[in-house]
């Protein structure tokens, strides 16, 4: 069975003291009995240690947004992978389409990202998703297909065992119109079914895949109880308090699959 989870990516925001109280605010309101849900907070790197001191209970994860594809060394301005593990940090989005776009991030970076973060234990979220011209043409399952095969396809079973995925179809990220739960649960099994042509069945049943894309209170229950969704990866209602709450809340009656 797969574990469901809500994470929240605060991407660039906000400044130090919103978010000392956006932190404590989720400290103290996330609810202890949170259904099955695993919950995960991806600041930005420099409130990552004030977030671990703040956080007086363990059932709230702390992941990054970015990890380096260098090791070590001279690399200005960059954070490794074995940075985060040795601050207990245990989860990194890596490839969002932002870095992939503004960043000029592609699948061979991305590749050696995913290697360095898994080398460390640390599990890589590796978002992938086409962009609105893309799915008017109708590229998504190709464009998709390629992220994946690009960055993902030299792991060994045991590695791609690791991996979480978040399909973020760039039309849907901060525009307020969200894939519809069709939509998702249909890239989402093409996503498995990808998985289980290049690995086995085993592997694909037990890969968790997030949806990330205007999700919010009102539209999480629908979208996370489509039978490929394992839950949502969050952007701008992760950084209002209550409604990530309520998103978290929403997962209440939702079986795992
Ligand atoms: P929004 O929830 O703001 O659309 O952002 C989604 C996202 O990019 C999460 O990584």
């Amino acid at each position: 069975m797969r574990k469901k989870i809500v994470a929240g990516n605060w991407k660039m925001n906000p400044n130090y003291p919103e978010a000392l109280e956006l932190l404590h605010y989720l400290n103290n309101n996330i609810p202890r009995e949170h259904y099955n849900v695993d919950i995960l907070i991806c600041p930005p790197f420099i409130y990552l240690s004030e977030a671990q001191k703040l956080f007086n209970r363990t059932d709230i994860y702390l992941g990054a947004q970015n990890a380096s594809s260098y090791t070590n060394g001279a690399y200005t301005g960059e954070i490794s992978a074995s940075m985060l593990k040795s601050m207990r940090i245990n989860y990194v989005i890596i490839g969002h389409s932002e870095r992939r776009q503004y960043f000029g991030e592609n699948e061979e970076v991305l590749a050696k990202k995913i290697k360095l973060c898994l080398q460390e234990n640390v599990i890589p979220i590796y978002c992938v998703g086409e962009t609105l011209e893309q799915r008017n043409a109708n590229e998504q399952f190709d464009i998709v297909e390629k992220q994946i095969s690009g960055a993902l396809f030299d792991l060994s079973a045991e590695q791609i065992n690791k991996i979480i995925i978040a399909y973020e179809p760039v039309w849907a990220i901060g525009t307020g119109v969200n894939a519809s739960p069709h939509q998702a649960q249909e890239m989402h099994m093409f996503i498995r079914n990808l998985i289980m042509n290049k690995y086995d069945d085993t592997i694909s049943r037990e890969l968790i895949i997030l949806y990330g894309g205007s999700v919010k209170k009102d539209n999480a229950n629908e979208l996370f109880s489509m039978p490929d969704i394992d839950g949502g990866l969050i952007g701008g209602a992760s950084l209002k308090g209550e409604e990530f709450v309520s998103i978290i809340n929403t997962t209440k009656n939702i079986v795992n699959k």
